[in-house]
């Protein structure tokens, strides 16, 4: 049996302006589905056969009340409201100790971001079973490695080293590197060996074994919340549990896996979703354009005209009382932008 955790703690900062403070990327949907990101999440997670009294989900303070409403069939018991965003190693570490106190360190965990996209649920759920499997026969932190399709820099990138044998009919693998956001040079390297994926961000494993992983790697955000709880949240340093622990660790395992993935991380995700061969653009408001390719536009209110002359390779969005007009290539640093429009953003 496998513990579902979804990290609904980000702000998914790179899809403003329709991701805002008060309405964060995983409650929109983006595909046009009636479902937002965070539940079609929920709901694939439930189906890997725990239910709802397995899920956990661990988010921020100012969020909370939406997941609630998002997510009413959550057991109170099962949510983890962080003071203070401290990033996913506290947040991974804190729900660890918490499973453990209520299952015993055997507890078998699995961490889900609350924004990816899934082609295969059939698939999703065999794989899962597979690093149910591999988890709970050995001690191991168990990674899913996308076969990666160009240098990315956003993602963690997993050489694969020997094989350790199958579980559910997948070959699973040693973790020789585990490397966060390469830059540029370096991940041409990387796919140009064969040898690496793309890390999924999910995560399956014992409470036990990450717990020890972490006290080894991590003792400054562990042994915080072992001796004094939560409330030392706002101390703990800010770190992504692939910096934390996935880079350090010798315990990692991958399955390369297939089941169609996508991380909906910015603007450019919805053109992979939904671009079509017979269409020059992604229009999801009114669009007239003259001479306009490879642009990607949107409308809160689908009504509402947005008129292109002579464009190519362009995001254009419009919501409420902002305009946003970006280079498809640019779209990362919308965060940047958010840094300097702080109040309204
Ligand atoms: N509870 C909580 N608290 N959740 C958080 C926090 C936090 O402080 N910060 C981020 N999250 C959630 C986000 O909402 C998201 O669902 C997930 O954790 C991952 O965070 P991102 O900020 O989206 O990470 P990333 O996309 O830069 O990188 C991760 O995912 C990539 C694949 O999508 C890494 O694991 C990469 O290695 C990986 O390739
Ligand atoms: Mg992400």
């Amino acid at each position: 049996l496998l513990f579902p955790v979804i990290l609904a703690g980000g702000k998914g900062e790179r899809f403003w302006p329709l991701s805002r403070k008060d309405r964060p990327k995983q409650f929109l949907s983006l595909d046009g589905s009636s479902r937002s990101l965070l539940q079609a999440t929920a709901d694939r997670l439930i189906e890997l056969g725990g239910g709802w009294d397995s899920l956990w989900v661990i988010t921020s303070n100012q969020i909370a009340e939406g997941v609630r409403q998002q997510l009413p069939d959550l057991p109170s018991q099962n949510l983890l409201i962080e003071s203070e965003g401290r990033d996913t190693a506290a947040a991974v570490a804190w729900t660890s100790l918490e499973i453990k106190q209520r299952y015993g360190e055997d507890a078998v965990i699995g961490f889900f971001p609350a924004d990816h996209w899934i082609a295969d649920q059939e698939a999703f759920a065999h794989t899962l079973s597979a690093a149910t499997q591999l988890a709970a026969s050995t001690a191991a932190i168990v990674t899913l490695g996308i076969k990666p399709t160009f240098p990315s820099t956003g993602y963690g990138y997993i050489e694969q080293g020997e094989k350790i044998g199958s579980f559910n009919e997948l070959p699973a693998y040693h973790v020789n590197r585990f490397t966060e956001k390469p830059n540029r040079e370096t991940a041409e390297t990387f796919l140009s060996t064969g040898r690496f994926s793309w890390n999924s961000g999910m995560f399956v494993f014992r409470a036990g074994v990450v717990l020890k992983e972490l006290h080894t790697h991590a003792p400054e955000i562990i042994e915080p919340l072992e001796q004094h709880g939560p409330d030392i949240y706002p101390q703990l340093p800010k770190k992504s549990i692939d910096y934390a622990l996935m880079e350090k660790t010798t315990l990692a395992y991958v399955l390369p896996v297939d089941f169609g993935w996508d991380d909906l991380g910015d603007w450019n995700a919805i053109e992979r979703l939904l671009k079509t061969e017979e269409t020059p653009n992604v229009e999801l408001a009114t669009h007239v354009g003259l001479d306009t390719q490879g642009a990607i536009i949107y409308a809160s209110n689908p009504e509402d005209v947005v008129v292109t002359i002579g464009l190519e390779d362009v995001v254009i969005v419009r919501d409420r009382n902002v305009t946003l007009v970006v280079k498809k290539e640019r779209t990362q640093e919308i965060k940047q932008i958010l840094k300097i429009l702080q109040s309204d953003s």
